[in-house]
């Protein structure tokens, strides 16, 4: 918990530059990281300093910066040249800087750590884009989440303290520090207001996505009301909300249980199957069928909802839309999904009272014969004339996983079986060449046994 606590520390550094790069600035300009410091009037002053000092070089006047290879701590208010790598470091709260390194290839922003020490380093310039802060936002999210349990107490007796100050020290900067919580509240709240304008809403909604891939967040979101307004906004008059409002659920709900019952509880399964079915942009469709599916993963009672609704039927004919096309190998794949989930877990030997409890929710779902009769015998293997490989791979593997109901619609589908033959010349090519650079069950071998398999089984 008080690692969490650290985390969310590192974050808000971040997720202040973040808001900071996008309100004062465009989102390409780069942003200083430590501008912070310019926002008072005696760092103005220090600025200009900055600028003179090279003509003036008086050590009475400033205490200037002498960088060299070594890492050294920036006092507070203290005028750095241009050009130097700068980092923050996170256990003391200290920026450091040192001359920058030639030669090391990679530019851009890194996470660092040295022992107990970490923080984050711009190997570019000074700067930092909002992209950068990103990614550096989401590496320190994988490293909260690797820490070793032994390393924990240790961990925070260490950084607690630091952490305190840090916080102090951006006190002492003006810059306000926010939790991941309190910026949703914020967000659901701009969303939510009547007084702002729509691409402000669509904006709110863009970085709530970013927000919910986090478990907490996700669920905080949730218990606070807002998961319900992202919902009513599924089929608000705006495509543009509609659309970011099915992204933002898709992302809350995935991989996160207790979103995905109130979810549904909500009514967010009904509410996507229209936006499914009825006539819309691809955008909206893409994010719909993409929160539809974080839906029903893992989720039995979910797919049970969804077959009950007629959502195999709005499925089948997205799958066969004008201008749909783009969606038919996600419509494919979140098929093959349900229907390998409901076999791995029957074929799994484990005789705990919670498999036989997952066992008894899937055996309701029954998902392939509805499947068969609304004809995927025949649709799933139009995809086949894909010409990417990797389209192809889905699309045999779903044909493999329906071929002893479907034998015969394949077998009599017009050129079905000339273009398998046509498939495996190409496949044994390909996997012969990766033969003779030395891989024996690689990536072609792998889809010419697919293709053979189907081949003998309609022999
Ligand atoms: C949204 O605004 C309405 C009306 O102002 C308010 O009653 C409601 O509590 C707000 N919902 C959330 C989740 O903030
Ligand atoms: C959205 O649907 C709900 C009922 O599901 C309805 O009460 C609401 O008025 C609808 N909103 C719009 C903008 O149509």
């Amino acid at each position: 918990m008080k690692l969490g606590c650290l985390n969310l520390t590192l974050l808000l550094i971040s997720v202040h530059c973040l808001n900071y790069s996008w309100s004062e600035n465009s989102q390409q300009q780069k942003v200083s990281a430590l501008t912070v410091l310019e926002q008072t009037e005696e760092n103005i002053e220090k600025k200009k300093e900055e600028v003179t000092v090279e003509d003036d070089l008086d050590p009475e006047d400033i205490e200037v910066f002498y960088p060299t290879n070594e890492w050294q701590i920036i006092k507070q208010g203290q005028a750095i040249p241009a050009g130097l790598h700068v980092r923050l470091n996170l256990e003391t709260g200290k920026n450091e800087a040192k001359l920058p390194d030639d030669g090391d290839g990679k530019s851009g922003l890194k996470y660092w750590k040295q022992g107990s020490r970490h923080g984050m380093v711009n190997t570019d310039s000074e700067s930092f884009t909002a992209e950068e802060l990103k990614r550096a936002l989401k590496l320190m999210k994988q490293e909260g989440n690797t820490e070793t349990e032994e390393g924990h107490q240790e961990q925070v007796r260490k950084t607690f303290r630091p952490i305190k100050e840090l916080m102090e020290n951006f006190k002492a900067m003006n810059v306000v520090m926010e939790t991941d919580m309190e910026v949703i509240d914020k967000l659901v709240s701009k969303f939510n207001s009547t007084s702002v304008t729509l691409e402000d809403k669509v904006a709110a909604l863009h970085d709530l996505e970013y927000y919910v891939h986090q478990v907490d967040n996700a669920q905080h979101l949730t218990s606070t009301g807002g998961l319900q307004l992202v919902i009513n906004a599924l089929n608000a008059t705006e495509p543009h909300i509609q659309e970011h409002a099915a992204f933002v659920l898709g992302s809350a709900l995935s991989g996160n249980p207790k979103v995905q019952i109130e979810a549904i509880e909500a009514g967010a399964l009904q509410k996507l199957l229209i936006l499914l079915a009825t006539d819309q942009p691809v955008a909206i469709k893409k994010k719909a069928l993409f929160a539809v599916s974080s839906m029903l993963r893992h989720f039995p009672f979910a797919q049970q909802q969804f077959l009950k609704l007629g959502g195999l039927q709005v499925l089948g004919q997205l799958f066969q839309a004008k201008g749909m096309e783009s969606l038919r190998i996600r419509v494919m794949t979140l098929l093959y999904d349900m229907v390998m989930e409901k076999k791995l877990i029957q074929e799994a030997q484990d005789n705990t009272v919670q498999h036989q409890e997952k066992c008894r929710q899937y055996d309701v779902v029954n998902l392939l014969p509805p499947m068969l009769e609304q004809d995927w015998c025949m649709l799933v293997p139009k995809l086949l004339t894909s010409t990417e490989h990797d389209t192809r791979e889905k699309v045999l593997r779903t044909m493999n996983l329906m071929i002893s109901s479907c034998r015969n619609e394949y077998r009599a589908m017009q050129g079905l079986i000339s273009l398998l033959n046509t498939l495996r010349s190409e496949y044994e090519e390909l996997a012969a060449e990766e033969q003779r650079e030395g891989e024996q069950d690689g990536y072609f071998q792998g889809l010419l046994n697919s293709v053979n398999d189907i081949i003998k089984k309609l022999g």
